[in-house]
């Protein structure tokens, strides 16, 4: 017999379902609450609401699990790479050698970009946000593509829009950074990988070819591995809540770039570097900083501390740590900010506030430290962890589809005026 619990309100009993996840996370089945007893729930951000049934991603905060479709984050970021791990996000399995090579060349295939819209990067300021011009560029290539303004019906619809999309972000990343910098742009090369091609069409200059170093690609597949999908975040929801209106893929991502953008989300990781800086150039001790963030009148907050779900480490974080260290040592580069980070984590450690409140680095504190060492330009962190973040926005953006979700639309309580008698003018 399923289980269920029961709720006394104006001197009734209702029952509700209770669901049980694959993982043992519980959840209490209200759709019918209002319905049924008139009340609706309040839940402000959304801290205990479950939108969906989800079999991408799972999390664990309390004991800082990570897991795409089943498989931990730390073995994903030690033996995959970021194709092979956008795949099984998308398909939700890992593929044998046939499908990782026939969804490469896909990528492949979708990499260059139509003529007429890379004319449209050079009307842009040289100063416009990578951000606002990657949500904007997203949107433009529907515009190209007329056939992915709709919800895909096949398989081999889906597998088509998805690739393009998944080799396009990037492709209008590094076009974006080519043009703020006034150099010319570098078409994709269908030999490089996808880490590689990134590098190149970032990097290349017409007399000197970016040569990838294995060291810097499999640092940006880590990177990238890392940021591929966390189940509900801002972003993600907002992915889902646009394309639940069935508003095409494109729009929909185009919307999650926009949240993803502000710096309490995937904006936190140039944050956090501009904050070290900070610490570095002003001279301050770190308790001016610490006296800040707790400071309820000020409105800092120390960056890449706290995460809505993991009151724990983020397993990302630590993964992220230990990178930054090998990749610094491998290239031979001496990075005084990430001292600076060491130091910072440590006094949070020690520090009540931060452990009372469970106030650990997350996956932004040390992922700007390991974009630095690849070299990717301190506005482009934000556009990275878009890409990254790709598969889990598309895999996320089917599953709703897929499960012919109602369109988002939650309620509220009013607390304005009642109704009252419309004042002329003259009497106001
Ligand atoms: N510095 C100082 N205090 C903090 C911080 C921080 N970074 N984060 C949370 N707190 C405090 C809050 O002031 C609050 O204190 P109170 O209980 O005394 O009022 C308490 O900790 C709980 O914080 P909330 O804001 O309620 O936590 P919420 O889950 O809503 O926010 C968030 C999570 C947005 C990540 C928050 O911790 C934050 O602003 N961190 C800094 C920005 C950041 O690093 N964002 C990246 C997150 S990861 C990602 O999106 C990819």
């Amino acid at each position: 017999m399923s289980k269920s619990a029961t709720l006394n309100v104006d001197g009734k009993s209702f029952e509700f379902e209770v669901i049980t996840g694959s993982e043992n996370e519980k959840c209490i089945d209200i759709q019918k609450l209002r319905s049924e007893t008139g009340y609706i729930t309040l839940d402000p951000g959304f801290g205990n609401t479950g939108s969906c049934f989800s079999s991408i991603t799972y999390v664990d905060g309390a004991k800082g699990i990570l897991q795409y479709r089943g498989y931990p984050i730390e073995d994903l970021a030690e033996k995959s790479t970021f194709v092979e791990t956008a795949y099984l996000i998308l398909y939700g399995e890992l593929p044998k050698a046939e499908q990782l090579r026939d969804f490469s060349a896909r990528l492949k295939e979708h990499a260059p970009l139509n003529t007429n819209l890379e004319h449209h990067f050079s009307g842009l300021p040289n100063n416009a946000p990578p951000m606002a011009i990657l949500s904007a560029m997203l949107n433009l290539v529907s515009c190209f593509h007329p056939e992915v303004l709709e919800v895909p019906t096949t398989g081999a619809e889906f597998d088509r829009t998805a690739s393009l999309l998944l080799s396009k972000v990037r492709t209008i990343a590094a076009f974006a950074y080519r043009m703020a910098c006034g150099k010319p742009i570098n078409h994709p090369n269908p030999n490089l990988t996808y880490c590689g091609n990134f590098l190149h069409m970032m990097f290349s200059d017409p007399y000197q070819e970016y040569e990838v170093s294995p060291i810097i690609d499999k640092a940006l597949n880590l990177f990238l591995i890392l940021h591929a999908d966390h189940e509900q975040n801002c972003s993600t929801t907002t992915v889902r809540v646009v394309g639940s209106s069935r508003a095409n893929l494109f729009s929909s991502v185009s919307a999650g770039v926009c949240a993803l953008w502000g710096p309490l989300h995937g904006g936190a990781n140039s944050a956090v570097i501009a904050m070290l800086e900070d610490i570095k150039d002003s001279g301050r001790p770190l308790t001016y900083y610490l006296d800040k963030a707790k400071d309820k009148n000020d409105s800092f907050r120390l960056m890449g501390f706290g995460h809505r779900v993991y009151k724990n480490f983020d397993p990302r974080s630590i993964i992220l740590k230990k990178q930054v260290h090998s990749v610094l040592e491998a290239l031979n580069i001496n990075d005084n900010l990430l001292k600076i980070a060491l130091e910072l984590e440590e006094a949070t450690l020690n520090d009540d506030y931060f452990v009372s409140r469970n106030l650990y680095p997350n996956v932004d504190f040390y992922s700007g430290l390991l974009l630095r060492a690849i070299g990717i330009p301190l506005n482009m962190y934000t556009v990275m962890f878009a890409i990254g973040r790709m598969p889990g926005w598309i895999a996320n953006w089917k599953e709703l589809h897929d499960h012919k979700l109602r369109i988002s639309r939650p309620r509220q309580i009013y607390t304005g005026e009642t109704a009252r008698p419309y004042v002329s003018i003259a009497k106001r």
